[in-house]
């Protein structure tokens, strides 16, 4: 599988972390590009209003790591001249590319009439894509849905909009804001959407494992794919495909990797974090992700769950991977299934 570019930024491996909003911060996405096989990370989306009125959190949520590249920060909102000095900031802020959300489901994000709801304004969508555009030098990305509804499928004239305007490169998650999560990810109707458009397709939803990658990309024409749950549900999933689709060997983690990476995950936060509680509760969720199947798992994260600091999570985690690691000393290391 070869790696594809935005604009002249090579995406290679053609393998993306999805963004999502509590999970992908700084700290976890420099955890899974240390997996390998990431070609791609995307920030969490980042209010546009946050950003311009000076928000202490959404600039938090606009933070790269140092050796994060290629990055890009994805930014929604609904008044072009904000989205515009929106992504002036992310440039400023080091991004590779600015990534335009038309594809979030949120109600808090949709009555503000931004994220999936642009797609029904695609002359506004126009007007945001023209004033980011213009605004900046490194390339623009859109993220969207197959449309809102069922009976508007406009994704391929929002991409071809996109295209005009100057985008680079359209993601596109193939279900529709009605449909939020249920069914399955449509990726024979994201072809229509790489037929309307010159510029490279990412193909997004219920990407898992290397089958399904090839599976969406064989049906829907696209160039790479991009990986969210996959990744909630097991952390080396990404580095799992780009070495299938690339034909390599991968070894899977064993019990000292996962231990070794939560620690590595804990210890890229800084003090300040650990002092805001939503650091808490995402670290809290990680080490869900990285014990799913292991024995007494769920036990794991009922105790982290009560943990007050990063010193308790930690002593639970060491405490824990030695349970495990005696229990399993003759046997394989992840429940099957
Ligand atoms: C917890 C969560 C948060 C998400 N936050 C965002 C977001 O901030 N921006 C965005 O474009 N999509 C967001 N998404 C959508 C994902 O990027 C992706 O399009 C969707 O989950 C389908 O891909 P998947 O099946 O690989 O997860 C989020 C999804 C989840 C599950």
């Amino acid at each position: 599988m070869n790696a594809f570019h935005i604009a002249h930024i090579p995406i290679d491996p053609p393998v993306a972390l999805a963004p999502m909003e509590g999970v992908t911060d700084r700290a976890f996405r420099s955890l899974i590009r240390s997996f390998g096989g990431c070609g791609l990370t995307v920030t969490e989306f980042v209010s546009s209003e946050g950003l311009t009125r000076d928000v202490k959190a959404a600039w938090r949520m606009a933070e790269l790591d140092a050796g994060e590249r290629p990055v890009s920060i994805q930014i929604y909102g609904r008044d072009p001249e904000r989205m515009a000095q929106a992504a002036r900031h992310c440039e400023g802020l080091g991004a590779d590319i600015v990534d335009i959300n038309l594809g979030c489901p949120s109600k808090r994000v949709t009555s503000g009439c931004s994220g999936s709801a642009l797609m029904k304004e695609p002359a506004l969508a126009r007007e945001i894509f023209d004033a980011v555009h213009s605004a900046i030098a490194v390339p623009m990305t859109v993220k969207m849905r197959l449309g809102w509804d069922d009976s508007s499928l406009n994704a391929p004239e929002i991409a071809a909009s996109a295209e005009a305007a100057g985008a680079a490169m359209v993601a596109v998650h193939g279900r529709t804001r009605m449909q939020s999560y249920k069914g399955k990810s449509r990726w024979d109707e994201i072809r229509s959407v790489k037929e309307a458009v010159a510029i490279p397709l990412v193909v997004n939803g219920d990407i898992v494992d290397g089958a399904s990658a090839r599976a969406a990309l064989a049906a829907s024409g696209g160039d790479g794919v991009m990986v969210g749950r996959g990744v909630m549900a097991d952390p080396w999933a990404i580095a799992r495909i780009a070495a299938e689709l690339r034909g390599t060997p991968f070894e899977e983690p064993g019990i000292d990797d996962r231990h070794a990476a939560l620690h590595g995950y804990l210890d890229r936060y800084g003090a300040e974090d650990w002092e805001n509680r939503r650091t808490t509760a995402r670290v809290k969720a990680v080490c869900g992700y990285f014990s799913k199947g292991l024995h007494l798992a769920s036990r794991l994260r009922a105790s982290v769950q009560r943990a007050r600091s990063e010193a308790e999570v930690r002593e639970i985690l060491d405490l824990y991977f030695a349970q495990v690691r005696e229990r399993d000393a003759s046997r394989p290391a992840v429940v099957p299934g």
